[in-house]
């Protein structure tokens, strides 16, 4: 293939992203985890599966980053997932490090590539990834919206019994409890849900979308949700790759945008060939905005707490 991507976390997330990029003839992939062995052996299995699965994408399993030199795109799963009663915010001491970590040494051999970040708490790491990287902001790019919006289309497609195909969804802010899914944007062939369904139902999908991470979490209980988020970070993937220009929601760097400063938050943007190509600004209404305003605070306090553990690391 022409273009290359490198997912960071061999894991449940990063092992199907790497699936999903293979099988869909986007990418060469090379696939990079500390465990010694699992990397090689997930690659060596999908690599069996390309002649049943009929694709010609070349896939490496890696320790080391030598092998992601000049990638087009950098997926980083790396890190540890939510256990039930977790938060994604429990999660920040731990993968701040190791955000820190594989972000300076996947730029070093991929100086212009585009970074996206799963793990979490994911608005959080894509700060730390921002800071380590030394990237421009176009360049760092958080996997977030897209998921949300993919989990509240499912739940709205299931509700009126409708293609999945039908449903369009609106999701911004932090990727938590803070999300804000906004209705009146959110549709079945280009009908708001406003005029389909009662405030109420509407709010048991909204409710649901909000934790539909910990609903996935209370199932597994050895882990988090990876089917949807590796969906959600390809599609992301494939726009950037074949410069589709999908307006699609994810934490992006603001920069007055919305009124918010200095901060990754959920945002509708354009990806294309250079990353984040326009941030798409819409008129909120009150509520709407003070609901963004909230979810934005709630992101600045773990800026903040990421700042108190960097000083009490050094
Ligand atoms: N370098 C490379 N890989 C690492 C490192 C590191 N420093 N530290 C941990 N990993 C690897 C682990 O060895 C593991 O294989 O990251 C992988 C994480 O995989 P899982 O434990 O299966 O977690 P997963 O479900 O994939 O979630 C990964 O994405 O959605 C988020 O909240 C989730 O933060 C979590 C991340």
């Amino acid at each position: 293939m022409d273009k290359k991507v490198t997912v960071i976390g061999a894991g449940n997330v990063g092992a199907t992203a790497a699936q999903r990029l293979a099988e869909k003839e986007l990418c060469d992939v090379v696939l990079i985890d500390i465990i010694e062995g699992v990397p090689q052996g997930k690659t060596l299995d999908l690599t069996e599966a390309a002649p049943i699965e009929k694709h010609d994408a070349s896939l490496t399993g890696s320790n080391g980053y030598e092998a992601s030199k000049d990638s087009d795109i950098i997926i980083i799963t790396a890190g540890i997932p939510r256990k039930p009663g977790m938060s994604r915010d429990d999660l920040i001491s731990t993968n701040m490090g190791i955000m820190k970590n594989v972000t300076k040494e996947a730029v070093k051999y991929s100086p212009e590539a585009i970074l996206i970040i799963v793990s979490n708490p994911l608005d959080a790491m894509c700060h730390v990834a921002y800071e380590a990287s030394g990237f421009p902001k176009n360049r760092v790019i958080g996997m977030a919206g897209v998921l949300d919006s993919a989990r509240f289309r499912a739940f709205i497609s299931m509700e009126l019994n409708v293609s999945v195909e039908n449903t369009h969804a609106f999701v911004l802010g932090g990727h938590g409890d803070t999300m804000v899914p906004l209705p009146r944007y959110s549709t079945v062939a280009g009908i708001p849900i406003t005029e389909l369904l009662t405030e109420e139902r509407i709010e048991a999908l909204v409710d649901r979308t909000r934790k539909g991470g910990a609903e996935i979490v209370g199932l597994l209980k050895t882990g988090s949700a990876y089917y949807a988020p590796a969906s959600a970070a390809v599609e992301m993937a494939e726009s950037i790759l074949k410069d589709k220009k999908k307006i699609l929601p994810c934490a992006a760097f603001l920069d007055g945008e919305y009124g918010i400063s200095n901060l990754f938050i959920g945002v509708p943007v354009k990806l294309g060939s250079s990353g984040i190509e326009e941030i798409i600004e819409i008129t909120l209404t009150e509520d709407e905005q003070n609901a963004l305003n909230n979810s934005a605070n709630a992101v600045q306090e773990l800026v903040e707490t990421l700042d108190k553990l960097e000083k009490e690391s050094k």
